[in-house]
């Protein structure tokens, strides 16, 4: 081979490589419909960038690989805009639009013109030059006639095509749009530099500015920015664009530009109103933010005729909604207990309407977040509703902070029980160690236990909690069963006589008792409920009710969860060490098995109780078990070398240290072993360990029974993707094991078939690359009806 010829082969690789990048990008970012997974792009990435730099000739400019951000360039050059970045006049009001849209019918002597309607969002408008179909210039808007080269930082935007698509452009060719940080991106970013000490970006839009004017472009490639275009600036003259700008954002689409989907077209005022509040409600579940809406008239022509004021057209104006972000005075901070003893710090507020509803308090998440503001009681401070999340302290204004204002620390004591409050290991988390003595947890976990999705007692509302709990009624939930129609009664009389309110029963007779017989009678009524329901009423933490759903499902019997040690529950699927120490440790209080006794004992039934499942006792053993004891230095090659010779967890501590190395473990091992059975709380959890395998095994009928064989899926490996809307993914999942296949989490030759739901993205890409059968939600539903 020639070196001419291979020099041929990798430009010609190296064009294949760049274009099937281009592709998937605009795949992704233009029509939102992506094919290639992360890591096939990574490794198509890989490559070109291995034959650029073997042949250096076929490095340029507006390669993917570039993407990555270049060297530091010192400072932004200038870049004089030919037609000048206009700005827009903005209406707050119904009244202002409908003014707007009269001007442009007198003017024009048109009634309901048409309008391109499209999202204003909040980041960092930007220029874009192509000529001959390539981009050789990024410029950000600056004071609209001048503003800065960044070039170099907008080509790691991955939305902005580096090429153009098709070949019908013009040979030169300016498109105007609006860089961004996506909120996902955005709470991401300061998720990181919380976890790593860095510093957080105060909103969306300060993440678009700053990074787009970072000096070096690889930290502006590590922000992920996002843009969408919504002008044209310059064309050459001998191009002729369409007659309107809804028609122009089409074509700008089809050369690879990403345009907003939310943006179209309607008539006259009605029309723009219309759209307003459509897009008002649909503001909190978009992924960015956006601070208004734009209208443009649509036509070119009616464009021209209208002209310009100053700096702002005549044929468009930006509809704001109202700002999400207030100043007020902070008047103090409350601190509020949660149901499992958390304390979270609230900001209480000097009233302030933020974005159409006044605010009074506003959360301060945690102790580290206000030191991380630095927030001092009587500052004035910048609060923000944004989605539909508890308003927030945002930052605070440090210009008007009286200079004596002390720092804020975290109260010594829980200002409902008077317990101390103590901070967690994590360091984060402060919680209040009164546990159930602290009535604000009580009154909780009472509401917890009797909600909706757990015991379920209609009407027991707040106030009822409250009450019963304050005039001594209920301290646990197992007092909810002990009461009776005359103690209903004589609490409402005796809150009455507190409030100083006219008791019901003298004004309404015999109405008045009603509540209370409801009452009674929906108490009644949940004492029938299912296993899982009831171990989610017991709001243990860290169990909700998936978790609750899986320990019913693979256990069965309440009998034997309570006395279950924390390992066996780490067995169980999507159970973590986190969760399985959170369940062990409930069931190690006597005061919570004191509660599940009062509870069966006052005729509370939690479903009828089964025999685990067949399946968990398989992968049940001593080998399983002391790998999740995580005891130090006991691998999974050491617990099965262990349980191989002494069968069982009673030999085991009764062994002496030798006989581990006897059994195969390295001395470092054994003695690790050996220390770490020598607490007694670890001998103790491996005595209850081995019980509890003895126990499984006489609950557990004979695997030959197991539902999984025989199954129709017997031997096959099923992957899950994407939504699926009749059932969660986990109940997809365990439904298809009882069928006999085994679920796994990645595609691969062996796949037998993928599920794809809504969304699905690169699993079903590389099941279909590798042609392995797909099959959508209503196959499963079919399947699942035959085969179940
Ligand atoms: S059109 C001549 N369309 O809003 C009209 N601007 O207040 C020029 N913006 O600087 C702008 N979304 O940063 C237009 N769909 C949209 C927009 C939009 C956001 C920003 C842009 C501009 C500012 C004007």
């Amino acid at each position: 081979m020639t070196p001419n010829n291979t020099a041929d082969q990798a430009a010609q690789r190296a064009a294949e490589l760049r274009a099937q990048l281009e592709d998937a990008n605009y795949r992704y970012y233009v029509l939102d419909d992506p094919t290639l997974a992360d890591a096939d792009y990574d490794r198509l990435l890989r490559e070109l960038e291995a034959l650029e730099a073997a042949h250096p000739a076929l490095a340029s400019a507006d390669s993917p690989t570039q993407r990555v951000g270049s060297v530091p360039s010192g400072q932004f050059a200038q870049v004089r805009h030919a037609v000048p970045m206009l700005s827009l006049g903005n209406a707050f009001s119904d009244e202002e639009v409908a003014d707007f849209v009269r001007r442009i019918e007198e003017r024009l002597d048109r009634e309901s013109p048409e309008f391109s309607v499209e999202p204003k969002l909040d980041g960092l408008a930007i220029s874009l030059r192509y000529e001959h179909g390539a981009f050789v210039q990024g410029a950000t808007r600056g004071d609209g006639a001048t503003g800065e080269d960044v070039t170099a930082n907008l080509r790691t935007v991955k939305a902005i095509p580096m090429k153009l698509r098709g070949g019908d452009w013009p040979a030169l060719l300016e498109v105007r749009g609006e860089v961004y940080m996506p909120l996902a991106a955005f709470k991401a970013y300061n998720e990181k530099a919380i976890a790593e000490g860095g510093k957080v970006l105060a909103n969306p839009r300060n993440g678009a500015a700053g990074s787009l004017r970072q000096l070096d472009p690889r930290v502006t490639a590590q922000r992920p920015l996002a843009f969408y275009a919504y002008a044209v600036g310059v064309v050459a003259e001998d191009y002729a664009l369409p007659a309107s700008h809804s028609a122009t954002l089409k074509r700008l689409r089809e050369w690879g530009f990403p345009v907003s989907a939310e943006s179209g077209v309607v008539a006259g005022t009605d029309g723009l109103l219309g759209y307003y509040r459509q897009m008002g409600a649909k503001r909190d579940s978009l992924p960015f933010d956006i601070d208004g809406v734009v209208y443009k008239l649509d036509d070119y022509a009616g464009q021209r005729e209208m002209g310009f004021v100053s700096r702002a057209p005549r044929w468009a104006i930006a509809h704001k909604f109202p700002a999400q972000e207030q100043t007020t005075v902070l008047e103090g901070i409350d601190i509020q207990i949660g149901r499992t003893g958390a304390a979270t710090p609230v900001a209480r507020l000097k009233p302030v309407q933020v974005a159409g509803v006044v605010v009074t308090n506003a959360t301060l998440h945690n102790a580290d977040q206000i030191a991380r503001l630095d927030v001092r009681i009587g500052d004035t401070v910048i609060v923000r509703r944004a989605g539909d999340v508890i308003p927030e302290v945002a930052r605070v204004v440090p210009e008007y902070r009286a200079p004596d204002a002390p720092q804020w620390r975290m109260p010594e004591r829980c200002p409902v029980c008077g317990s101390e409050i103590l901070r967690e290991e994590d360091g984060v988390v402060w919680r209040c160690s009164g546990g159930l003595t602290c009535a604000a947890q009580r009154k909780q976990a009472v509401g917890h236990f009797a909600s909706r999705r757990a015991m379920d007692i209609e009407g027991l509302g707040d106030r009822y909690i409250e009450d019963l709990s304050d005039l001594g009624y209920v301290q646990s939930v197992a007092d909810l069963y002990k009461l009776e129609l005359d103690d209903l009664l004589e609490m409402k009389r005796r809150a009455d006589e507190r409030d100083g309110t006219t008791p019901e029963t003298v004004k309404a007779g015999k109405v008045a008792t009603k509540w209370a017989e409801n009452l009674i009678e929906a108490i009644d009524r949940s004492r029938d409920t299912t296993l899982e329901r009831f171990l989610f009423a017991l709001g243990i933490q860290h169990v909700g009710e998936s978790t609750a759903k899986a320990l019913s499902a693979w256990l069965g019997d309440l009998a034997l969860i309570r006395r279950l040690p924390w390992p066996v529950f780490k067995r169980l699927p999507d159970v973590g060490g986190e969760v399985a120490r959170a369940l062990g440790h409930f069931f190690d209080q006597p005061g919570n098995q004191q509660v599940i006794d009062d509870l069966l004992a006052r005729g509370v039934r939690a479903g009828e109780a089964h025999p685990p499942s067949a399946k968990l006792r398989d992968g049940l053993n001593l080998a399983t078990l002391l790998v999740d004891m995580e005891i130090p230095k006991v691998t999974k090659i050491r617990a099965d070398q262990l349980a191989a010779a002494f069968g069982d967890a009673q030999k085991l501590l009764d062994a002496p240290e030798h006989a581990y190395v006897t059994a195969g473990l390295p001395a470092e091992s054994a003695q690790a072993l050996a220390s770490w059975l020598s607490v007694d709380e670890n001998a103790q959890l491996l005595t209850r360990v081995g019980e509890a395998l003895a126990r499984l095994d006489a609950l557990t009928p004979a695997a030959s029974a197991a539902p999984a064989a025989g199954g129709p899926l017997d031997g096959k490996t099923a992957v899950l993707t994407g939504g699926l809307d009749a059932m969660s993914r986990d109940e997809a999942k365990e439904r298809l094991e009882k069928l006999g296949a085994k679920v796994s989490g990645s595609v691969s030759k062996k796949t037998g078939f993928v599920v794809a739901g809504s969304d699905a993205g690169s699993k079903l890409a590389k099941a279909q690359e590798l042609g392995v059968e797909v099959w959508d939600e209503a196959k499963l539903l079919a399947f699942l009806a035959e085969h179940e």
